[in-house]
């Protein structure tokens, strides 16, 4: 069934397992002597969760953010640490979290009770979370040392390690003042430690801790807006590629798409190409955005509809039905397509829709 849908519409993205490799690869060259916990949360930042594991499966850990994931990875066999980002939301899901050995970040005085109220068969092993400063999650500085002793008096909980979030590795502020904070906590508890996302894994040497928790880079996609994934030897793994299915001659003053946004200048040959809002391509890319025709660069021409969007063939020689089109991907950085469309490329490689055909290549 699946070769037969990709004959009917052509739009597939292909998954690139050995880049993943490399990525992972870069990943333990910059911080070697810390552990990998690798983020594949949001089924694997819309690769295929078990796809991603698999491929990943030289990583000591796997963070994930709910239950039914860690559930899913412990079936299909992973024996690593498994980590729930976000923690249990009830008390109801600890039994769950004993059964199948995964571990918790604990961000809020009420997991603590709730541990603390637990009867377990086996020790649950936690990731105790200090808000440093990003203010999303976790214990505020003068509340952190109450927690640690809570927990590790807690006959429900195993090991504890210690844990924060950076709201701005990526950007020039850098983490100085939270692992300021972090360093200042931790300092003198014999409990091993987690800080750096992607960006902070890259860039602070001094943030690396025990545990990494490298997500995006993973991808084969820059965290930075100032450094593209190539200039850090990051290689893309999800290739999202359509082919042109109808052709439009515009002439001087004509429109193309919904709300005629584009009005051609000059006569305008247009392509037409099998890949839309729904199947994970931004609505909000303008006229503009970068797309590759047969190899050659050109841009998005007026709105992008529910299964279609429209580009432009000035200049690209021999397009016509069929000829290839790669949204993003190799040859095309996802973070460009997503700056054209102001957003992340963590937003657009999240956003791959169900209905895209997903195959998996080797390089
Ligand atoms: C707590 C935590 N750690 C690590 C990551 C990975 O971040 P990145 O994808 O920027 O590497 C995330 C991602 O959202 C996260 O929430």
């Amino acid at each position: 069934m699946g070769a037969v849908t990709r004959l009917m519409r052509p739009l597939q993205a292909q998954i690139d397992l050995s880049a993943l490799q490399h990525n992972l690869g870069v990943a333990r060259g910059h911080a070697p002597q810390s552990r990998t916990m690798a983020v594949i949360k949001a089924n694997g930042y819309g690769h295929g969760m078990l796809r991603v594991a698999q491929a990943l499966e030289a990583a000591e850990g796997f963070a994930v953010l709910n239950v039914e994931e860690a559930v899913a990875l412990r079936e299909a066999g992973f024996n690593q640490t498994i980590l729930l980002l976000e923690g249990f939301f009830s008390a109801d899901e600890l039994p769950t979290l004993a059964e199948y050995h995964l571990a918790s970040v604990i961000h809020c005085p009420e997991q603590v009770e709730m541990l603390e109220m637990a009867g377990l068969p086996v020790k649950i092993d936690v990731f105790l979370k200090l808000n440093s400063g990003m203010n999303r999650l976790g214990f505020r500085p003068e509340a952190f040392g109450a927690a640690l002793q809570r927990l590790q008096t807690a006959r429900a909980v195993g090991r504890v390690t210690l844990m924060t979030h950076f709201a701005c590795a990526d950007e020039a502020q850098g983490v100085a003042a939270q692992l300021d904070c972090f360093n200042r906590l931790a300092a003198g508890l014999d409990a091993p430690r987690s800080l750096a996302n992607s960006a902070a894994l890259l860039r602070y040497p001094e943030a690396h801790g025990d545990w990494v928790r490298p997500g995006i880079m993973l991808y084969g996609s820059s965290p930075f807006a100032d450094a593209s994934a190539a200039s850090l030897d990051l290689k893309p793994v999800m290739t999202l590629t359509s082919t042109l299915i109808g052709l439009q001659e515009l002439q001087a003053g004509e429109a193309v798409g919904y709300g005629a946004t584009f009005h051609a200048e000059q006569p305008t040959r247009v392509g037409i190409v099998a890949c839309g809002y729904a199947d994970g391509y931004p609505r909000h890319a303008p006229t503009g955005t970068p797309v590759l025709v047969n190899g050659q660069r050109s841009r998005t021409l007026g709105r992008v509809s529910m299964d279609m969007l429209c580009v432009d063939l000035t200049g690209i020689s021999g397009a016509g039905i069929g000829s290839p089109v790669t949204l993003w991907g190799k040859g095309l950085p996802v973070e460009e397509v997503a700056n054209a469309a102001g957003t992340l490329s963590y937003e657009l490689l999240c956003a791959l829709a169900p209905r895209v055909p997903v195959t998996e290549t080797h390089g």
